[in-house]
């Protein structure tokens, strides 16, 4: 019997090589792990969320192209975040801030106010910063949260926030 060798199988492109990937809620969860796997394949990474320590510590695993720490739902910083980048980028992830959960006995109605208009308006400032950088043909791509899902006795803001978004982004 013989073993033939020489032939090296054929590695795929990477394929996001090159490309810029910004993911703001990359320091941990969905954002994280698509972080991962765009690097896998290629990307060039920016990386933003609230909390320094963590942000910097997965920007230096991932050898991020950059990592900035900031609440996305300033829209001041978010801003001059988009302003601060590259002048072409390929694709936006936005996964972070999650939903606001309380029983409804609990709930505070003041900072669901500040929730709604932060979630709300959040994808619809994303896109508008975004517009003039992102290549043709690349990803605006936002994270919903779960709203068919029933919780017992509690009430969260991002199924109405989520169906007024998805409404105004038609
Ligand atoms: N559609 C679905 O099936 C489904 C399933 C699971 C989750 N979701 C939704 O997906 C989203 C992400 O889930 P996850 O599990 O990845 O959450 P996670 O593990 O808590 O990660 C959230 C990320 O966003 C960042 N973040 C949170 N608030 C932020 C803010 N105001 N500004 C900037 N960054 C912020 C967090 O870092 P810092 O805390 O440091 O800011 C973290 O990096 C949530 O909205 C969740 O409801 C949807």
């Amino acid at each position: 019997m013989s073993i033939v060798t020489g032939a090296s199988p054929i590695q795929p492109e990477p394929q996001l090589a090159g490309q810029t990937v910004v993911v703001i809620g990359g320091s941990a969860g969905i954002g994280l792990e698509t972080a991962r796997l765009a690097r896998a394949e290629g990307a060039k990474l920016v990386l933003a969320a609230r909390n320094p320590e963590r942000l910097q510590y997965v920007a230096s695993e991932l050898a991020a192209l950059h990592s900035v720490a900031f609440d996305a739902t300033d829209f001041e910083r978010l801003a001059q975040f988009f302003g601060e980048l590259p002048s072409t980028i390929d694709h936006v992830l936005v996964t972070g801030p999650g939903p606001c959960y309380a029983p409804l006995a609990e709930f505070d109605f003041q900072k669901a106010r500040r929730d709604v208009e932060a979630h709300l308006f959040l994808p619809l400032q994303v896109a508008r910063h975004a517009a003039n950088k992102v290549r043709p043909g690349r990803t605006l791509l936002f994270m919903g949260g779960t709203p068919g899902r029933r919780y017992f006795m509690k009430f969260r803001t991002s199924c109405a926030i989520w169906s007024a978004a998805v409404s105004s982004a038609k």
